[in-house]
């Protein structure tokens, strides 16, 4: 075994973590969600997610039998819902192949939609104890640092270094706890900024460390400025209820219910004519919200807009008038349901 791999073996024994929710269960279909989960959002914010959608969909065939609604509401302020998307058609292929059965082997699971090589390789590891490396975001920054890779790992070239680097380290046995002591090590010791190099059990060979640049490894990539977008949110009004609409099934925020949209330019009082045949019998900006995405920030102007109620009111398909309370419980990105809670309270 390497002097890296155990190492944080030993280490993960005192000083990693035992208590996640996805631990201590070898089922693949709880350790394959907590790792969709763990994709792109932090321990903290995923694990009141992760248990409410288990107590929901207790297993694959649940899941593949849901409403495909009903999974992105569990979802709704977790980001990223083509995860959710991925996760209701992964879930059906495997009801309908294999008669519910996970595939068990880390080459299989990446054939899932939205598995991709390392989440593959972490289910397979906990589930099945495969001997496979896997290679997120931070174990790039661990391999980076300890063996000093130059260059941006968002490069082919880093990364298949990187994934050569991964394969080298990984023990005969013990794969689970190795895999968990990267995990825990990236997220708690070897951060990206301020490292705690003091407590690391890798220190020792650590050639960023020797070289005293820690921090400047991995490269971080090339920064384009973010594009801004501005949009104007209609929170439309009548008698307790509100106005959402659902969203193309692709693309941003897909399948999501949402506010109507304007220009911040246009005048809501034409809308709700012209598209509702309805009067409004007040309309009023709420301050500037800021959404921030991977490749834009979105500003949005809300207007709580008052529909006159002798007016006559249509919807047009796709969009559902709610009462708020309701709203509040449906599938809907974190800003919309930020300004419902902001309804709710007034
Ligand atoms: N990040 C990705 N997978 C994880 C896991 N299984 N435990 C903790 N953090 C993770």
């Amino acid at each position: 075994m390497s002097a890296l791999a155990s190492r944080l073996i030993r280490w993960q024994v005192r000083h990693g973590r035992h208590d996640l929710p996805w631990q201590g269960t070898r089922d693949p279909y709880r350790i394959w969600l907590s790792e969709v989960m763990l994709q792109q959002t932090q321990v903290a914010t995923v694990i009141p997610y992760y248990e409410r959608f288990l107590a929901r969909f207790p297993d694959v065939k649940s899941l593949a039998g849901a409403q495909l609604d009903d999974v992105l509401a569990l979802w709704s302020g977790l980001g990223y819902y083509s995860r959710a998307r991925n996760l209701h058609a992964a879930a059906q292929a495997v009801a309908e192949s294999n008669g519910g059965r996970f595939p068990r082997t880390s080459k299989t699971l990446a054939a899932l939609p939205g598995v991709g090589r390392s989440t593959a390789a972490a289910i397979a590891v906990f589930a099945f104890g495969e001997r496979e490396a896997i290679l997120d975001g931070n174990v790039k920054r661990v391999l980076a640092r300890h063996f000093a890779v130059r260059g941006d790992p968002g490069e082919k070239q880093v990364e298949n270094r990187l994934w050569k680097l991964a394969e080298a380290q990984v023990p005969e046995k013990d794969v689970e706890r190795y895999t968990q002591a990267l995990m825990d090590l990236g997220a708690g010791v070897c951060t990206r900024a301020r490292p705690a190099c003091a407590r690391c059990p890798l220190r020792a060979s650590c050639e960023a460390r020797s070289q005293g640049k820690v921090e400047a490894y991995p490269r971080p990539r090339p920064r384009k400025p973010v594009p801004l977008r501005k949009t104007a949110m209609l929170l439309l009004l009548r008698e307790g209820e509100v106005l959402l609409e659902k969203r193309s099934p692709v693309g941003l925020w897909g399948g999501l219910w949402c506010f109507p949209e304007i220009s911040p330019r246009a005048d809501p009082r034409d809308y709700c004519r012209r598209r509702l045949g309805a009067r409004l019998a007040s309309a009023e900006r709420l301050p500037l919200l800021r959404h921030g995405f991977t490749h834009f920030t979105l500003n949005i102007t809300p207007v709580v807009c008052q529909v006159a109620s002798a007016s006559p009111c249509a919807s047009e398909p796709g969009q559902i008038w709610l009462p708020l309370e309701e709203a509040a419980g449906a599938a809907v990105p974190a800003p919309v349901r930020k300004l419902l809670n902001s309804l709710r309270a007034v």
